[in-house]
């Protein structure tokens, strides 16, 4: 089958390389020409394991094509995907120019009946609204084209994109018709449906509800369990044990409930404001959702405050291990390092950082936001997580990257000049810490 997936970031190209993995021929449209370029030339410009490995094998058998431009992906296609960002606006809602903008191009350029399929995270009715938009546009052109709009929201996480993609748990699709688009649909996730994996049919504004729900709950169960730590810092328990205690009872279950410095990425965060936002537009209370999102700021700060309390005034050397949101990304959206690393430099501390893939991007983000702040030296970024802790007064675990999982407690004491080791991710066991002369700050312990 012939397909054309708008928007080559983190879910469309993980997308277009998988769907050409699958059996399907694939065009993958950006307007970023940088990107594109890299694309055509075999190289990911995210990084994401397995990628770029299926990248380069599906562009030598010709099964995935790169362009800017859409009109050359449209001939003889039978679905488009879109799959660009739809991040959050000031007052939290989703913004959607651009799922607007690939609906109504699809719409201006097409010559043949298309199934238009929304990949993004949108609004539950975003999809009825794409289907006026694409309506106006056909009518400027007095042509009668098809182009019904499905919902076909996209489950994967970033770490793991390849194997959630070609052995994912569930295929959301909404839809308020049947006819030759659920063919179509039925017919493009055959490669799937045949080794077992199910779709789940629903109606359009079912599946664009799922998307969310799911986002939310997640998140709730990580700011359920970062209320207990507060909790347990105030009672002396121990928030290990007790997210243990509780997700080994199989209906509540281990995964996302786990404490820590709060969840960030390109997806909790902006979901859960959407849902706020959906809640105000609508007038129906989501008052979990506000819980969810307050207490996930609160986290953050309070950890940032008693990292910046343990510190002096000014003129300590931090080494901060793990940049991006999570292991297995170089995404840096609504990463905590973003923001805890201005406010140590701003107080005059200076900061050695290292990530093990995200370190390009931080760079940069941080280079457009204009940080560090002229009080402080320049940020040093370094080649390892030893040469971050070298001489620092302080080290800060933001990220649980494997690597730093293993690293040789001892060994981190003697390159340090002082022993404040801050687990954000609570990933050591304090006993060994403490063991190896370091003073342990984990979170809920
Ligand atoms: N990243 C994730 O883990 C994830 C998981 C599930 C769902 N989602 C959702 O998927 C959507 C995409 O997220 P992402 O992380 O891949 O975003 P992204 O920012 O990585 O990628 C979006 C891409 O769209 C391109 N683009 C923007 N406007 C365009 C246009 N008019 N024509 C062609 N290309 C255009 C951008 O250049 C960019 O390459 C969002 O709605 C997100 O919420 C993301």
């Amino acid at each position: 089958m012939k397909i054309a997936v708008i928007g080559t970031g983190y879910v469309g190209l993980v997308s277009a390389v998988c769907f050409a993995e699958l059996g399907h021929e694939v065009f993958g449209v950006d307007i970023d020409e940088e990107k594109v370029r890299k694309l055509q030339g075999g190289i990911s410009p995210i990084y994401e394991p397995e990628l770029e490995e299926l990248l380069k094998k599906n562009l030598e058998a010709g099964t995935v094509k790169f362009t800017t431009d859409l009109a050359e992906a449209l001939p003889d296609t039978q679905v488009v995907f879109s799959a660009v960002a739809t991040p959050p606006n000031e007052d939290f809602s989703a913004d959607l120019k651009a799922v607007f903008i690939v609906a109504e191009s699809v719409a201006k350029l097409a010559d043949h009946n298309i199934v238009f399929v929304n990949k993004s995270t949108v609004p539950v009715g975003t999809g009825k609204k794409c289907e006026e938009v694409i309506a106006k546009a056909l009518a400027g052109r007095k042509v009668d084209y098809k182009i019904p709009v499905i919902s076909n929201p996209e489950f994967l996480r970033e770490g793991h994109a390849i194997s959630d993609t070609m052995q994912p748990d569930r295929i959301v699709v909404g839809m308020n018709e049947n006819g030759w688009a659920k063919q179509t649909m039925e017919e493009l996730y055959v490669p799937l449906t045949r080794t077992s994996q199910p779709i789940v049919w629903m109606s359009r504004e079912s599946s664009e509800i799922v998307k969310y729900a799911s986002n939310g709950f997640l998140a709730n169960k990580i700011s359920f369990a970062n209320m207990l730590s507060e909790l347990c810092e105030a009672t002396g328990g121990n928030v290990r044990d007790v997210t243990k205690g509780m997700g080994l009872d199989n209906r509540i279950g281990p995964r996302f409930l786990q404490s820590g410095i709060g969840y960030g990425g390109s997806c909790f965060p902006k979901d859960v404001k959407a849902l706020i936002a959906l809640s105000r537009e609508t007038g129906v209370p989501l008052p979990l959702i506000q819980a969810t999102h307050d207490i996930n700021q609160h986290q953050r700060e309070r950890y940032f405050k008693k990292i910046l309390d343990a510190l002096p005034a000014e003129g300590a050397t931090v080494g901060i291990w793990g940049l991006s949101f999570k292991p297995r990304t170089d995404d840096m959206r609504e990463a905590p390092s973003l923001d805890l690393i201005p406010l140590l430099t701003k107080a005059g501390h200076t900061v050695q950082a290292y990530d093990p893939v995200a370190m390009e991007n931080a760079k940069n983000i941080i280079k457009q936001r204009g940080d560090p702040s002229p009080h402080s030296e320049e940020i040093r970024w370094c080649q390892s997580p030893m040469k971050a802790a070298e001489n620092a007064d302080a080290v800060i675990v933001l990220t649980e990257w494997e690597e730093f999982c293993n690293t040789d407690l001892t060994t981190l004491k003697l390159t340090m000049k002082g022993n404040d080791l801050f687990d954000g991710r609570n990933i050591y066991e304090p006993a060994e810490v403490k063991e190896a002369g370091l003073q342990y700050h984990g979170i809920g312990l």
